[in-house]
């Protein structure tokens, strides 16, 4: 089954608009789990603008769904998902200026900084996840650095989608494709992630080598009108949908 892991981070952001308590991730990450997603993810950044530090232990008490930290390979994350010790961690690129995590990690160029961190992880007890462009290169530096997990950012198609740009839409898909393919081939559990909609979300789930989405602005923006439960559930279904379509 494809599992969905709910990004409730957007729930911290608007709490943050106001200062205060509420909108409270806690209480998404317990409407999630009874939604049926299958895992809360949450992204600690250095700037704090949306999670922050007391969250964690706070969500993690919330639920029993596994939790996947999104962490840049910095010492201060370090040094927080070694003592929170995540179900999973998945390091990310950041940028103090982006709006949202904007491209893949360069696995293959930062390679000599992200090694140190990788194995610090994976000594404290978490699932170590790479997210990286569907990229044949960034695939093969992940297995050297013995990443367990590669999520592959779904930034680029969601914007070909969002343009109507369908010779693009197809290519980017057949990325998505070769490179879920190929980390399997390399012993790598391939997830996806970024931009994904009740609109395009079918043709990305639908390839059969993806073990998991991580999904956020969108259920949390489409939670305003529909609330959080339906959204989450109306998800879950379309993944369910193009499983069974593809299977058959
Ligand atoms: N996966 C990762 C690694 C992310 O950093 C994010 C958020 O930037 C997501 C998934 C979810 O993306 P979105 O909020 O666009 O659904």
């Amino acid at each position: 089954m494809l599992r969905l892991g709910l990004n409730i981070d957007h729930v911290a952001t608007i709490r943050n608009a106001r200062g205060g308590a509420h909108p409270d991730p806690v209480r998404a990450a317990a409407i999630a789990e009874a939604a049926g997603a299958d895992g809360i993810t949450i992204h600690l950044r250095e700037d704090r603008r949306h999670i922050r530090d007391g969250d964690l232990d706070a969500i993690r008490k919330a639920t029993h769904l596994p939790i996947n930290l999104e962490m840049a390979a910095t010492e201060e994350m370090l040094a927080i998902a070694t003592r929170f010790k995540p179900h999973a961690a998945c390091l990310v690129p950041e940028k103090r200026e982006e709006r949202t995590t904007e491209g893949g990690l360069d696995v293959a160029g930062l390679h000599n900084q992200i090694a140190p961190v990788v194995r610090a992880l994976k000594e404290a007890g978490s699932r170590v996840s790479l997210f990286i462009e569907p990229d044949p290169v960034q695939i093969a530096v992940a297995e050297v650095l013995g990443a367990p997990v590669v999520e592959f950012h779904t930034g680029r198609y969601a914007e070909l989608w969002l343009e109507g740009d369908e010779v693009g839409v197809a290519h980017e898909l057949e990325r998505l494709k070769a490179a879920s393919r190929e980390a399997v081939q390399r012993g790598i559990e391939p997830h996806a992630g970024h931009g994904l909609t009740f609109d395009n979300v079918k043709p990305v789930a639908a390839i059969p080598e993806l073990a998991e989405l991580n999904i956020g602005h969108f259920l949390i923006g489409e939670a305003i009108f529909t609330g959080l439960e339906t959204a989450v559930k109306r998800m879950r279904a379309l993944m369910d949908e193009a499983r069974a379509e593809q299977a058959a």
